[in-house]
């Protein structure tokens, strides 16, 4: 484990080029946080890195930084970038791309996003005028290679953010599958708050002696972070969340299922409270424009799936509320960790009924999380003073439109995705255009939760009813096997 020091370099004497140090400044970004000061000197010196550090605590730079630095300098041919970041949702990929975008510009280089949901025809004509950065989903890289429009035989740093959670969703033979595509002499950077699981065989496969940088054990809470566990009776539950997403400042809640977030954000909006809806059943546009309107506060409470757990920041979140509890310790962590990012202090809280508070409390202890516990219901002094919570006008608002399903293939100068149905056996990209949708045709609870870190195989066709999962939840052991399988990140 890396000892951060008080004292920490800066970006220069950390080895970045003056252009990119520039950048970094113009955006306010002066000086490194820990995980940067620990990860840049190894992944500049050409070092494989496995690093892990907290949610909101830098990762993006912390590999972005020395991504950049390695392939400045040399144009990318047409169709054969030189770098490639992998991450598990379009939402995440499209954030990493703006993030390093500028900072790329300032070296000379030309970043691009390729993921699901978007138009193919547009993503492939910037790949034909070269590309040195893709950050990608790995479903909609795959097809490109199989089309022919993208080869990863120049690529010569790879990185795969929140490596551990592609593992989980069964990207894992997709990953390995692009990963024998790159040259092995190529440098790898693996970066998640939480590494585990599969992790451990990509690491053994595709990394050369790697140096881990860890700036925290591996189950520590964001120290600016409190956490509380509000108990409710099931029938006042509802107005419970109404009276906290009443509450001003921005806040994210958290619901298992699509169909559960689509119920609650029409809930809120009958008594006033209007919400955005995120889940994989909307289309990309609805999904774009739902994040971007609660990133730029014209809506203030965002419900999602844990769609939305993994990677995404938005400024000022200053309430996470798990309406349903997170199906583990790790998914607990991250779904928090969309408040308390980067040195900020933010609330998390849980809503559960009686019989779900030892099972709750269970995952919180191995999450290294201490919460408050506390019974509350409707105009509770606690709930008010701890979530800011208010009773909502009453007054109807527009819901959100219905969710149209999406599109099963992203068109490609008017022709249909080719790409077969089905041919990925975990839940990959092909999940990221509903094909394996739990509940979308609207009937939660009809999958049982088969989500498994490494025995989930969907057979069939790829139609939600062709769909075997197998296995539990592995490494949990407390999974309810019975509850509606929780939407996979896409
Ligand atoms: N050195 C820095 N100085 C100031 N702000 C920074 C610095 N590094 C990162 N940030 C900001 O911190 C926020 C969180 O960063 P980032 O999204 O990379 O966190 P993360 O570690 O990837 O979190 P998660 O585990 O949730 O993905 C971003 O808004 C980013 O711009
Ligand atoms: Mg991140």
């Amino acid at each position: 484990m890396t000892e951060v020091s008080s004292t920490l370099p800066t970006f220069a004497e950390l080895g970045l080029p003056s252009p990119l140090v520039s950048a970094l400044e113009r955006r306010g970004i002066s000086a490194p946080f820990p995980i940067q000061a620990a990860c840049l000197p190894d992944a500049i010196a050409g070092r494989d890195v496995l690093g892990r550090g907290q949610t909101g605590s830098g990762k993006t730079l912390a590999f972005g930084l020395p991504l950049l630095t390695a392939i400045a300098g040399v144009q990318a041919a047409p169709t054969r970038p030189r770098a490639l970041i992998l991450v598990p949702t379009r939402e995440l990929a499209v954030q990493v791309q703006d993030a390093l975008a500028p900072l790329g510009r300032s070296l000379g280089l030309h970043t691009k996003t390729v993921v699901g949901g978007m138009s193919m025809s547009k993503q492939i004509q910037g790949l034909r005028r070269g590309v040195d950065l893709l950050v990608a989903t790995p479903g909609r890289l795959t097809d490109l290679i199989e089309r022919r429009e993208c080869s990863l035989a120049d690529v010569r740093i790879t990185v795969l953010d929140e490596a551990d959670h592609m593992c989980d969703l069964g990207f894992m033979p997709a990953v390995s599958k692009l990963l024998d595509q790159i040259p092995s002499d190529g440098q790898r950077l693996l970066f998640s708050a939480t590494l585990d699981g599969d992790v451990d065989k990509l690491v053994r496969r595709y990394l050369h002696d790697p140096v881990t940088h860890s700036i925290a054990p591996a189950a520590a809470p964001v120290e600016t972070m409190d956490h509380h566990l509000f108990i409710v009776d099931r029938a006042d539950k509802q107005d419970v969340l109404a009276e906290v997403a009443g509450r001003p400042g921005r806040t994210i809640m958290f619901v298992r299922t699509k169909h559960g977030v689509d119920a609650l954000a029409k809930k809120l909006a009958r008594v006033g409270v209007r919400a955005g809806a995120l889940h994989g059943g909307k289309t990309q546009s609805a999904r774009t424009r739902t994040l971007a309107e609660f990133r730029e506060g014209k809506v203030g409470v965002l419900i999602a799936t844990d769609v939305a757990a993994r990677g995404i920041h938005v400024d000022d979140v200053s309430l996470v509320v798990h309406v349903d509890p997170a199906a583990d310790h790790k998914d607990y962590l991250h779904r928090a960790g969309r408040t308390a990012r980067a040195g900020e202090r933010g609330t998390v809280a849980t809503l559960v009924a009686h019989n779900e508070v030892r099972n709750t409390e269970r995952m919180m202890r191995r999450a290294g999380v201490r919460a408050l516990r506390s019974k509350v219901t409707t105009g509770d002094d606690t709930l008010i003073r701890v979530t800011g919570a208010q009773r909502p006008s009453g007054v109807p608002v527009e819901p959100e439109p219905e969710p149209r399903p999406q599109r099963r293939g992203p068109r490609t100068g008017g022709g249909r995705d080719r790409r077969p149905r089905g041919r990925f056996e975990g839940r990959g990209e092909a999940r990221q255009s509903g094909r394996f949708d739990g509940d979308r045709d609207g009937r939660p609870g009809e999958h049982r939760d088969g989500e498994s870190r490494d025995g989930l195989r969907h057979t069939g066709g790829g139609r939600g009813g062709a769909v075997r999962h197998e296995g539990g939840r592995a490494g949990t052991g407390r999974h309810d096997n019975r509850r509606p399988r929780p939407e996979a990140a896409r």
